[in-house]
């Protein structure tokens, strides 16, 4: 088959992207318009912001990526854009957009899960490294700012199924590293800068008890196929949740306990006066008690994703493990899943940082087996913010 250029259209939440990736395995453009600094003010993304947002950037990003494509409308085979999840009036924009695309250019429409997008960024890139030869079955961790969900992922007649076999009972991990960034005055997003500033402190200084999940939960696995299928007791194979809202309180507490209240609110003061604060200019306002802080709190949150997800490994007996979603960019993240994978022989895979967080080319990418199976959405499919990964 000749090669296929998909158009893939992302605005599930503060960024706008659009990317033109060649069939499913190499990225001939992608453009991300981000939108920091309209939610930075805030500590927060914005719904009604977002979509305004949205509305402005969609056209000049999508002119963008086709023409440092050298495609243009017309000449692309099919475009794909995020269905869901995510906020409803952001996607509201990407759908319409590329709705009115696909009537008015009579191309193929692809609807694409995001949680899928984030998936096959990895594969997109282990595809342009030359790696075709992904073992099964596939465990990945999808950790960003509103997700940390665990999928089983399998491969059948070219098209992808999940299980999710693990989320999030309250905060996602990259929720957890913003709301405490916020609380210590350090801005929005909170995941870089704590990433930055985590190696300057000590990383056991603070003692944060670890999450109290039971993992023994087997709600997860009621529906599955194998019960149906034959009359066996349920298998035990355990649920893998996860919770991050305790570590939150708990840093909460910490800065209660040790005074800290006034110190941030200085913090918190000097770098708004910052139009884009440095590496130098957090360090410059922050003491050394801080630094411990969130050095202490990022290991606490690393530990804690890199041993249930390895639980998980373990328990489902799987051949490979992917990481993918904002979080992933996380250096210390990275580095102690390598080190933790490459004890057990586990081979594991993450996009590059500019592909672990949202773009639109993990969207196309997504859609490439979709555009092989001819699985085109109806003109008339619309935006869910609570889209469900199968
Ligand atoms: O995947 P993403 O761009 O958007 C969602 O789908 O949520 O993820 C954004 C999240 C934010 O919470 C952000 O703080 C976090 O990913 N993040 C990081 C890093 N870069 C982004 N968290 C930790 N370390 C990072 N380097
Ligand atoms: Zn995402």
């Amino acid at each position: 088959m000749s090669d296929a250029y998909i158009l893939g259209i992302e605005s599930s939440c503060d960024e706008t992207a659009a990317a033109v990736v060649r069939s499913g395995a190499h990225v001939v453009s992608n453009v991300v318009a981000s939108q920091i600094a309209t939610h930075q003010p805030y500590g927060g993304v914005v719904p009604e912001l977002a979509s305004r947002e949205h509305l402005r950037a969609i056209v000049p990003v999508v002119r963008a990526a086709l023409a440092e494509a050298g495609q243009t409308y017309s000449s692309v085979d099919a475009i794909a854009v995020t269905q869901g999840p995510g906020l409803a009036g952001a996607l509201l924009v990407g759908i319409t957009y590329a709705k009115a695309l696909a009537f008015a250019l009579d191309k193929p429409l692809i609807a694409v899960n995001h949680l899928e997008g984030h998936i096959h960024a990895v594969l997109l890139e282990e595809r342009e490294k030359g790696n075709h030869d992904v073992q099964f079955p596939v465990l990945a961790l999808v950790v960003s700012g509103g997700h940390t969900h665990l999928y089983l992922a399998q491969l059948r007649d070219d098209s992808w199924t999940y299980e999710n076999i693990g989320h999030t009972r309250d905060d996602a991990a990259g929720e957890a590293f913003d709301k405490v960034a916020k609380l210590l005055g350090l801005g929005y997003p909170g995941g870089p800068i704590i990433d930055n500033l985590a190696p300057y402190g000590d990383p056991k200084a603070v003692k944060f008890p670890s999450a109290q999940i039971k993992h023994l939960d087997r709600r997860g696995i009621q529906n599955r196929d194998i019960q149906s299928k034959n009359s066996d007791p349920a298998p035990s194979v355990p649920r893998f949740d996860f919770s991050y809202s305790g570590i939150k309180t708990a840093v909460l507490r910490h800065v209660e306990a040790n005074g800290m209240r006034a110190a941030i609110e200085a913090r918190r003061k000097a770098l708004t006066l910052i139009p884009k604060p440095k590496l130098e200019d957090y360090l410059a306002h922050c003491d050394q008690h801080t630094l411990h802080l969130i050095a202490s709190f990022q290991r606490a949150i690393v530990l804690d994703l890199v041993s249930r997800t390895l639980a998980a490994a373990h328990a489902h007996e799987i051949a490979t493990l992917f990481v993918t979603g904002g979080v992933a960019a996380n250096r210390e993240l990275r580095k102690t899943f390598e080190q933790q994978a490459a004890k057990e022989g586990l081979p594991v895979f993450f996009p590059s940082r500019p592909l672990s967080t949202d773009n639109a080319a993990m969207i196309a990418a997504a859609a490439y087996p979709k555009f092989l199976s001819k699985n085109y959405a109806p003109l008339d499919f619309s935006a869910e913010a609570g889209l469900v990964l199968r």
